[in-house]
């Protein structure tokens, strides 16, 4: 993440001309009512700059990239290139070390699988005994983990980040650990001995998408640099709201990063690992065919190297290009700016719900470290209730566990309603949110 500098919030009039590029806005809610879309951290609205990049592609560019040489399919492999140059330039990472992938959940699998793949037959080889911290620098040993080795996850994963570790635990044999969260829900530093020599990947998210908490990166990355430990950072929530620089993050530790095209205003179906040359070239492909190989016989394959390698069969050329637009879309407006926006409304947000009885925050109380994600229950009131009440309003929040169960359970609750932001938003949607809110609980006769 880079230094944020001073703030420098987007004008209403500014906002205003973002909103007009939306065409989801042109229509109505339940009854007529203006929408309120309060759900970007599930998925980010589409500008019409992507929707038409899109089409575009379809109507004109459409070919078979990378597999012939006439113009179309020599057009299409390069609108592919540059739309993953653009991608990676977007994030501070070059275009080589970026792969495509189907969504973020598949890109945390990608890494998680390559591992189990990696580690096939080795750890009998090493008659069950854990890797000293120089043999696992060994490129030979770097991905392949076993009994004594330890995989530390954390309390705030979405499940995308926690299930495919889960996996790998089982089929390495390799213990599962995780950092916990202080009461108020942020990642605590002081459960960070978890990491420690034994730690061979540590996998945690940048900022939860439940608390909108962001990860206090310091305290654990220095740890898991001092055990040569992997680390895979979960920017979905992040890329679409912070400026983010992979060579930064990349020279404090983290070996990969995932994203996810459909949060940060582009079209679903794709998503991106990030990743160092040193990773890509440890990492065995997970799906083979073509596309990615260099030269096939009856008995057996090469594969190419670079992102190409972990790309089996065709891919999916009209999102990739759909994504270009939107990460342009994003920079036009500018990180910074968009994050410093969102901070305002954020205050304004916590700050009004603050005022509503019986509302609880599932998150920190305060703006500082944290992104536009707010979930709260309203006592008396089921999850799912909240949600109907505020949506026959043209409210739309994300209802349920957001694919965070153990986060929800350290909360105690099974479930929340969670309110998100996205460059569209505007005060006037905080206060329409913030009244319908306040009057859910008088709907279901709720006093105490
Ligand atoms: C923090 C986080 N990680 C991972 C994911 C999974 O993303 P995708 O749906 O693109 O696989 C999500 C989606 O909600 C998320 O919020």
């Amino acid at each position: 993440m880079q230094e944020l500098g001073e703030a420098q919030p987007l004008s209403a009039h500014e906002v205003e001309a973002i909103r007009a590029d939306f065409p989801y806005l042109e229509r109505p809610a339940r009854d007529d009512r203006p929408l309120v879309y309060l759900d970007w951290a599930a998925t980010a609205q589409k500008p019409a700059t992507v929707i038409a990049a899109e089409t575009d592609f379809y109507r004109r560019r459409n070919g078979a990239a990378g597999r012939s040489t006439y113009q179309l399919a020599d057009e299409a492999t390069q609108a592919l290139e540059d739309a993953r140059q653009a991608v990676a330039a977007f994030v501070g990472a070059r275009g080589e070390n970026l792969v495509f992938t189907r969504n973020a959940t598949e890109a945390l699998n990608l890494v998680a699988l390559s591992i189990a793949h990696a580690s096939l037959g080795r750890p009998s080889q090493r008659g069950g005994k854990p890797l000293s911290v120089a043999e696992r620098c060994d490129p030979a040993n770097r991905l392949s983990l076993g009994p004594g080795d330890e995989i530390v996850v954390t309390r705030a994963e979405h499940h995308a980040n926690l299930v495919p570790w889960q996996e790998l635990a089982a089929r390495t044999g390799a213990s599962l650990r995780w950092l916990e969260l202080t009461w108020d829900g942020r990642l605590d530093p002081d459960t960070a001995e978890v990491i420690n020599e034994r730690t061979r990947v540590l996998a945690l998210t940048h900022a939860s998408n439940v608390t909108g908490a962001l990860t206090p990166l310091d305290a654990f990355l220095a740890r898991a640099r001092q055990a040569e430990a992997l680390v895979v950072l979960d920017t979905c929530q992040s890329a679409a709201h912070l400026p983010l620089d992979f060579k930064t993050l990349s020279a404090r530790g983290v070996g990969a990063m995932v994203l996810s095209a459909h949060k940060m205003c582009g079209p679903t179906g794709i998503g991106a690992l990030v990743a160092t040359t040193e990773l890509l070239e440890a990492m065995p492909p997970l799906l083979t065919g073509g596309s990615m190989i260099e030269m096939v016989t009856m008995e057996s394959s090469t594969y190419m190297s670079g992102p190409a390698r972990f790309e089996a069969g065709t891919q999916a050329l009209a999102q990739a290009v759909g994504w270009q637009a939107a990460v342009a879309y994003l920079e036009q407006i500018g990180m910074q700016r968009l994050h410093d926006t969102e901070q305002v409304l954020l205050r304004q947000l916590l700050e009004g719900m603050d005022q509503v009885k019986g509302l609880r925050l599932i998150g920190p109380a305060g703006a500082d470290d944290r992104l536009g994600v707010a979930a709260f229950t309203l006592k008396g009131v089921h999850p799912h209730d909240v949600g109907q009440v505020l949506d026959a309003q043209g409210v739309a929040v994300r209802t349920g566990h957001h694919c965070a169960q153990p986060a929800h359970q350290h909360f105690g609750v099974h479930a929340s309603s969670r309110a998100s932001f996205g460059p569209c938003t505007t005060p006037a949607e905080i206060d329409r949110f913030l009244e319908a809110v306040s009057s859910v609980r008088d709907y279901f006769g709720r006093r105490a």
